[in-house]
């Protein structure tokens, strides 16, 4: 970057307000993931290798709501703040766990799950904020009685579709990570829909002050701006395009300015031919000026994604030494399982990047782009290949999955096609959300599941027939098929419910108040008018009335946006529900981003039922991050066995575990109080079919 614009930066850095007291820094959890850097790092050491295994249940805090929280808590000067499954926030005393404040919107219309992931604090040193989002909106509350700040926006809150143009204000806009502070200012990840109806996913930042928005960038570009070429003439109007959103949060490194900006894939997810090109800025490490939002660099990871890789976590700001001197550099993880390793200041990548060729799409009006960037180094953390040795040893439909691999394609960067395609690294990973942890001698530790998805594209026959369903079938095929499959079958293992007696567990009005709301991992259909949400309750509901049979077969009302289909998320498993493949299912691994060269790898979680029958740990699909100590601790919670773990951060030997009260899917937060170091995870289950909870869960030496 220019000389004088890096002066003017590191003004600016030093001139804005730390979200913490210096002093207390260490002691306190003062932000997302531990601190600006995202690094899942503490140098607290009253726990470590040698007394872990003495750890006790310090306290633990029930939230009244059952369900999973994705929630990463902050500590600040001894008061924890947190978020409930429904995005009620709270604060605690950290020491006890006594409710200090919580903050529920008045009359809130739809109180739906959005797995919080955390709030952000603010401060002055005269006033304290905590700004959080619930819904369409960023809220600024007052940090010590947690009321909604009044001259912020309008009566405590601003929305998150002010910068995203007039054709998302009927759209679908919420965020579930915390924003990212630069002085006066808060940049906000958003998520939106991964289809046709998709809102843009621009990135924003608000004043915190004030609530008004301070800049934009925009990831789908107008005409005559710099990546307007990568995309087809019309992406950036939004009408058949949208996303490239930012969902997974940022880090900063705020004595420069820098915000590093990590962006998903462009929507519809599986269907590019609306989007042809690079598509940048999708996929895509931004660096951005935090004062202005101007892009300073950008490094794109997956061109032209009809896979839905979306970058999955923050990355990490670390100093390594490369080539003989100090770098200071900022690493990504991704769902494919490759590490992005990159200067913070040029964008240049330490380790040689190489564009590789990929297979062509099959369908037609696609084109995957020729070539994907593969570093040399790190290698991948994730398995990312399947042969027939690959067929789990402990599968009893041995034979049945090998015909399924034989008759199915496989490697990365496969394009879809009218046929099943073993996507390995499934869709939430390698990587997910939980993100890696990086320590200050530069070694990441970042943990994977390792388990291959199905997937395939219906053929646009499949569409003609579409004009003769009834119109709440037909609207249901078009939204709702994905997820809950064309016999409504869902897939309860993958936690997707059956909708078939829904007209059993729910009214009508419930069912009409999900579409528009959405809950965890299923959007909310704003933009879908209420005729056709109508239609398709009445269709789920077994009461809508039929096409006259006589009847012409009515024409499609609107020609069909896309082509093809995609047939839904189904985890390729064994008869008993096991992953198809060979353990291990879930592994964390230690890697020196110094050299690209791994430490260790361990497994991470296991099956007790297997376990019992003498199978050694198989690991498990996991999600959630670690937490690293300078006790030469690395604490991890994420898997299915609803355990938390301590590992040797230098070995990978698991020194102490804790059965949870539900299985946390959530990264702990580490902290001092008055003297004492406690460890903190969020336990609301429900994901892969576990049993809810409603408990923050602390743990300390006695
Ligand atoms: C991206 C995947 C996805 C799509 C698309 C999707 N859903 Fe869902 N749906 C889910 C998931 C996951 C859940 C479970 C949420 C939870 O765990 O609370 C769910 C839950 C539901 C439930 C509650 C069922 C119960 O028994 O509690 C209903 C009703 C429902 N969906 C209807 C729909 C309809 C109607 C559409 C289309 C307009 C749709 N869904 C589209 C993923 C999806």
């Amino acid at each position: 970057m220019p000389q004088g614009r890096a002066v003017l930066a590191l003004l600016a850095g030093a001139l804005s307000s730390l979200p913490a007291a210096r002093a207390a820094a260490d002691q306190d959890w003062p932000e997302y993931l531990g601190g600006p850097d995202r690094g899942h790092y503490s140098a607290l050491r009253q726990i470590n290798a040698s007394n872990v295994g003495r750890l006790r249940t310090a306290w633990v805090y029930h939230t009244g709501l059952l369900g999973q929280m994705q929630c990463n808590p902050i500590v600040v000067k001894g008061v924890l703040y947190g978020a409930t499954g429904t995005s009620e926030v709270f604060a605690l005393d950290a020491a006890t766990g006594k409710p200090i404040w919580r903050y529920n919107v008045p009359g809130r219309l739809n109180p739906e799950p959005q797995n919080d992931r955390g709030v952000t604090y603010w401060t002055d040193g005269r006033s304290e904020r905590i700004l959080c989002t619930i819904d369409s909106w960023l809220y600024a509350l007052d940090a010590r009685t947690g009321a909604p700040v009044k001259d912020f926006g309008a009566d405590g809150r601003a929305s998150l579709k002010a910068g995203l143009g007039p054709q998302a204000q009927e759209k679908w806009v919420i965020s579930t990570t915390p924003g990212t502070l630069y002085g006066d200012l808060i940049a906000m990840p958003t998520r939106v829909g991964e289809d046709q109806d998709a809102a843009p996913g621009f990135i924003q930042a608000f004043n915190v002050r004030t609530g008004t928005l301070a800049w934009t960038f925009v990831t789908i570009p107008y005409p005559d701006t710099p990546g307007y070429e990568t995309w087809s003439k019309a992406a950036y109007k939004n009408t058949d395009v949208g996303s490239a959103n930012c969902w997974a949060g940022m880090a900063i490194d705020r004595r420069r300015g820098i915000l590093y900006v990590p962006t998903g894939s462009a929507a519809p997810d599986f269907w590019g031919g609306q989007r042809l090109g690079k598509d940048l800025f999708a996929d895509s490490l931004l660096a951005l000026d935090a004062s202005t939002g101007r892009l300073l660099w950008c490094q794109q990871t997956v061109h032209h994604d009809i896979w839905d890789r979306d970058l999955p976590s923050p990355p990490v700001l670390v100093t390594l030494r490369h080539g003989g001197r100090a770098v200071d550099a900022v690493a990504q993880t991704t769902k494919t399982g490759f590490i992005f390793v990159f200067d913070r200041v040029t964008g240049e990548s330490l380790f040689p990047i190489q564009e590789k060729p990929f297979p062509k799409s099959t369908l037609g009006g696609e084109e995957a782009w020729p070539t994907q960037p593969i570093p040399s180094l790190p290698k991948p953390y994730a398995r990312q290949t399947l042969t027939e040795a690959d067929i789990s040893p402990y599968a009893e439909n041995r034979e049945a999955l090998l015909a399924q691999l034989r008759s199915a394609r496989t490697g990365l960067f496969q394009p879809f096609g009218k046929f099943p395609t073993i996507l390995f690294p499934g869709f939430d990973g390698g990587g997910e959300w939980g993100g890696p942890a990086v320590d200050p001698d530069g070694i990441l530790y970042v943990n994977t599941t390792n388990m291959a998805w199905v997937a395939s594209m219906s053929d646009p026959a499949r569409q003609a027939d579409l004009a003769l369903m009834s119109p709440g079938r037909r609207r249901y095929m078009q939204y709702c098929v994905s997820c809950h499959g064309p016999e409504r079958r869902g897939l309860p293992a993958g936690g997707i419910p059956s909708l078939v007696d829904v007209g059993s567990r729910l009214r009508r009005e419930e069912v009409l108040s999900l579409i528009g709301s959405g809950r965890k991992m299923m959007p909310g259909f704003t933009a879908l008018p209420g005729e056709d949400r109508a239609a398709i309750v009445g269709y789920l509901f077994g009461d809508e009335p039929q096409p006259a049979a006589a009847a012409a077969p009515a024409a499609p009302e609107a020609p069909a946006r896309i082509p093809y289909q995609f047939d839904g998320y189904n985890r390729w498993v064994d008869s008993k529900g096991y992953p198809a493949i060979s353990p291990p299912w879930g592994t964390l691994s230690a890697i020196d981003l110094n050299t690209g060269e791994y430490v260790w790898t361990a497994t991470l979680g296991e099956f007790r039922e297997l376990s019992a029958r003498g199978i050694p740990p198989t690991g498990a699909e996991n999600y959630g991050g670690p937490v690293a100590t300078a006790g030469n601790l690395l604490f991890i919670a994420a898997t299915k066995d609803g355990m938390i773990r301590a590992f040797d951060k230098r070995t990978g030997r698991v020194l102490w575990k804790s059965e949870l009260p539900a299985a946390a899917f959530a990264t702990p937060s580490t902290y001092e109080v008055n003297g004492k170091q406690y460890v903190v995870v969020a336990c609301g289950g429900t994901k892969l079919g576990t049993a809810p909870g409603d408990s923050y869960v602390a743990f300390a030496l006695p």
